[in-house]
C-alpha cells in the first residue's frame, strides 16, 4: 500500500524537478538529482533502508536548497507546499522535510541523529562531488563562476597531503582542498564509505597527474 504510495510520488516528484532545474548549468542540473537518486537507492538496498523513501528524498533534496531560495526556511516551506498538494500522509512528508535538511544541512545548530534514510541520502549526495563526476562538476562550477581552474603562485610542497594548504585565490583545485578530499571520510553508512574509497582514489591519482602535467613532467 505504502510503497504504491510512494511510486506514483516518484514519478510526480520526477517530473516537478525536472521542470525546476531545466538547463541549469551550475551543478544543479536534474542529472545531479538523478544520480543522487540511482546512489541512494544503490545505498538504501544494501544498508536495508527504505529504498522508496530515500529515492523520493533524493530526488527532492535540492528542490529547496538556499541557492535557489531566499533562505533555508523558505526551501524548506516550498517543498512542503509541494508535497503537501499530493496525496501522501502527513507522516511521509515529516520523515521526508527531515531527509531533505539533513542532506542540505549546513552544520552549526544541534540536530538530533539522522535517520538511517537521511544518512543515506546524504552519503549518496556526497559521493556525487568526488570521483570523476565530483572533478567534472567541481571545473564546470568554477568556469560559471569566473575562478580559475588552478593559481600555481602558492605551491604546497607535498599537495596531495598538506591539510592546511590554502591559497589566497580560490580556485577549482584549492576547491579539492577545501572540501572534495574530506568528503570520503564523512560518509555515514558503510556502503557509502566502500563506495567513497575508489572515488577518493581517483581524485589523489588525478591530482598527481595534474601537477605532474602542469611541470611538463609527462
Ligand atoms: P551540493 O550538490 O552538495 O549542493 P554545492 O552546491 O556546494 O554542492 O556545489 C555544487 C558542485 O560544485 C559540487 O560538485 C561542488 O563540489 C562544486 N563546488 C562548490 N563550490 C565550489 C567552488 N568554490 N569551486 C569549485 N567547485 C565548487
Ligand atoms: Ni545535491
Amino acid at each position: 500500500m505504502r510503497v504504491i504510495e510512494l511510486k506514483g510520488l516518484i514519478l510526480n516528484a520526477e517530473n516537478w524537478v525536472k521542470q525546476l532545474f531545466g538547463e541549469d548549468t551550475s551543478g544543479h542540473d536534474f542529472y545531479h538529482t538523478d544520480r543522487v537518486r540511482k546512489a541512494a537507492r544503490t545505498i538504501a538496498e544494501k544498508e536495508g533502508a527504505d529504498a522508496e523513501l530515500c529515492e523520493l528524498a533524493a530526488l527532492l533534496h535540492d528542490a529547496g536548497d538556499d541557492k535557489f531560495h531566499p533562505s533555508e526556511e523558505a526551501g524548506k516551506q516550498f517543498v512542503k507546499r509541494w508535497l503537501q498538494k499530493q496525496e501522501v500522509t502527513n507522516e511521509t512528508i515529516e520523515k521526508l522535510v527531515d531527509i531533505i535538511e539533513t542532506v542540505s544541512f549546513k552544520g552549526g545548530n544541534n540536530r538530533p541523529p539522522a535517520s538511517l534514510e537521511a544518512r543515506v541520502v546524504q552519503d549518496a549526495d556526497r559521493l556525487d562531488a568526488i570521483g570523476a563526476i565530483g572533478i567534472a562538476r567541481c571545473f564546470m562550477f568554477a568556469g560559471y563562476k569566473g575562478e580559475a581552474m588552478y593559481h600555481p603562485e602558492l605551491k604546497p610542497r607535498d599537495i596531495i597531503t598538506k591539510e592546511a594548504y590554502r591559497q589566497e585565490r580560490s580556485s577549482a583545485i584549492n576547491h579539492f582542498y577545501e572540501k572534495l578530499l574530506k568528503l570520503s571520510e564523512l560518509m555515514t553508512t558503510e556502503t557509502g564509505k566502500q563506495m567513497a574509497r575508489e572515488r577518493h582514489q581517483f581524485l589523489e591519482t588525478f591530482l598527481h597527474e595534474f601537477f605532474a602535467e602542469w611541470e611538463g613532467q609527462r
